[in-house]
C-alpha cells in the first residue's frame, strides 16, 4: 500500500507562490516513482493573509498546519506591508507559525555545488571542501523576549533558558555525530549574560551527552570573519536566533545565491516546516524568473526529516545536480559559468520542469 502524506502549502508573498508551485509539481512527479501519495492544502500566511483576513497568521492556517504531516512555506513580506507603524506585519506570520508549531531547531545546510563555484564572490580555493550545517535556535532569544516599543525608547530582550539551549544544542550535536563530529557554538559571551548561559550550557551538555563530539566556542563577530576566511573548517554550527539569522545569510553567499539554500524547522511536535532561506524578492516577483531550487531542495529535506524517505530525497537532490550539470541556470546564477561551461538561462517554471525530467 502506498504511503500518504498530507502537506500544507503556505505560498505567501512575492516569489513565494511561484517557487512553491514548482516544488509541489516536483513532489507530484516523484509520487509514482516511489509509490508515495501526496495531498496538498493551500493556506494563507503573511501579507496576502493580512489583505484577506486582517491577520498575518489566521487561526485556520495554524490549525491546518498542526494537522498536516509537513508544511512547505514560500516567503512572506513585501513593500506593500512594510510600513513600520503598521499594527500587523507579514513577518509576524512567519514568527507565529514557528512558535505556534514549537519549531525550535532550524537546520540550514550550506553545500557548495561545484557547478556554481564561480557564482560565489569568494575565491574557489576558499570554497573547496565547504559542507556545513547551521542549526539556528528559532523560537527564543531576542526575537521573542520581552519588548517595549515607544517613540522615545524601545527595547528587545535576549532571553534564553537552560532547557531552550539544551534542546537545540542536542539537535546540533546529534547532527555533528552523524557528520564529521565537530560542533562550533556561536555566541557573544564576552558581553552578553544570555550568551554566557548559552556557552556554559552547551559546554556541559556536549561534555556529558556527546563526549565524541569536538566542541569549540566562537564569538559571533569573529565567526563572520571565519565564515568567509576558512569556511571549510566548519561542520555543524549552532547559535541563537538572531546570530543564526545573520550568519546564515552570510553563509548563503558561500553557495553563490540565496536561491540555492533550503531549510528545515523541527521541534517538539511531529510537524516540520520547510522553506527556502531566501525572502519574497518583491523586485522579481511575478516575472517567472525566481530560482525554485531552494524550495525544491526544501522538499528533499521534508522527505528526509519528516517522512524518512531518504531515497526519494536523494533523487530530488541528484536531479538538481543534474540540472546544473546540464548547464541550466536561473538568472540569479547567470553569468557565472566557467569558460568551459555552456549555460542556458531559464525561468522558474522551465527550471522546475528540467529538474522533474531528471528525477530518476
Ligand atoms: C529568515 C528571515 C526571517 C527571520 C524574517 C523574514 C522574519 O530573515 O528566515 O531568516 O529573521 O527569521
Ligand atoms: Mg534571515
Amino acid at each position: 500500500m502506498s504511503k500518504n502524506y498530507h502537506i500544507v502549502l503556505l505560498p505567501g508573498d512575492g516569489i513565494g507562490p511561484e517557487v512553491v508551485r514548482e516544488a509541489r509539481k516536483t513532489l507530484e512527479a516523484l509520487s509514482p516513482l516511489f509509490d508515495l501519495q501526496f495531498t496538498f492544502e493551500e493556506r494563507l500566511i503573511g501579507g496576502i493573509a493580512i489583505d484577506e483576513t486582517g491577520q498575518p497568521l489566521p487561526e485556520e492556517t495554524l490549525q491546518a498546519c498542526r494537522q498536516a504531516d509537513a508544511v512547505l512555506l514560500g516567503a512572506v513580506g513585501g513593500p506593500k506591508w512594510s510600513d513600520p507603524t503598521a499594527a500587523v506585519r507579514p513577518e509576524q506570520g512567519l514568527l507565529g507559525i514557528r512558535k505556534g508549531l514549537g519549531l525550535y531547531a532550524n537546520l540550514r545546510p550550506v553545500k557548495i555545488y561545484p557547478q556554481l563555484i564561480s557564482a560565489s564572490s569568494l575565491k574557489p580555493d576558499v570554497l573547496a571542501g565547504v559542507d556545513l550545517l547551521v542549526v539556528r535556535e528559532l523560537t527564543g532569544g531576542i526575537y521573542f523576549g520581552p519588548r517595549e516599543e515607544g517613540s522615545e525608547e524601545a527595547y528587545d530582550t535576549m532571553l534564553y533558558t537552560r532547557p531552550e539551549v539544551e534542546r537545540v544544542v542536542r539537535v546540533a550535536a546529534k547532527a555533528a555525530q552523524e557528520r564529521r563530529g565537530k560542533l562550533t557554538s556561536v555566541d557573544k559571551a564576552n558581553v552578553l549574560a544570555s550568551s554566557r548561559l548559552w556557552r556554559q550550557t552547551t559546554q556541559h551538555l556536549v561534555e556529558t551527552e556527546f563526549p565524541d563530539v569536538t566542541l569549540e566556542h566562537v564569538l559571533v563577530d569573529a565567526m563572520t570573519m571565519y565564515l568567509i576566511r576558512r569556511p571549510a573548517d566548519f561542520d555543524v554550527i549552532v547559535s541563537g536566533n538572531m546570530f543564526g539569522d545573520i550568519i546564515t545569510d552570510e553563509a548563503a553567499m558561500l553557495a553563490g545565491s540565496m536561491g540555492m539554500l533550503p531549510s528545515a524547522s523541527l521541534g517538539e511536535g511531529r510537524v516540520g516546516l520547510y522553506e527556502p532561506i531566501h525572502g519574497s524578492a518583491p523586485d522579481i516577483a511575478g516575472q517567472g524568473v525566481a530560482n525554485p531550487l531552494a524550495t525544491i531542495l526544501s522538499t528533499a529535506m521534508m522527505l528526509r526529516y519528516s517522512f524518512g524517505e531518504k531515497d526519494a530525497a536523494d533523487v530530488i537532490e541528484r536531479a538538481v545536480e543534474r540540472s546544473l550539470d546540464a548547464g541550466y541556470r536561473t538568472p540569479d546564477l547567470a553569468g557565472v559559468a566557467s569558460p568551459d561551461q555552456t549555460i542556458e538561462i531559464v525561468g522558474t517554471e522551465a527550471m522546475g520542469e528540467i529538474v522533474r525530467n531528471f528525477l530518476y
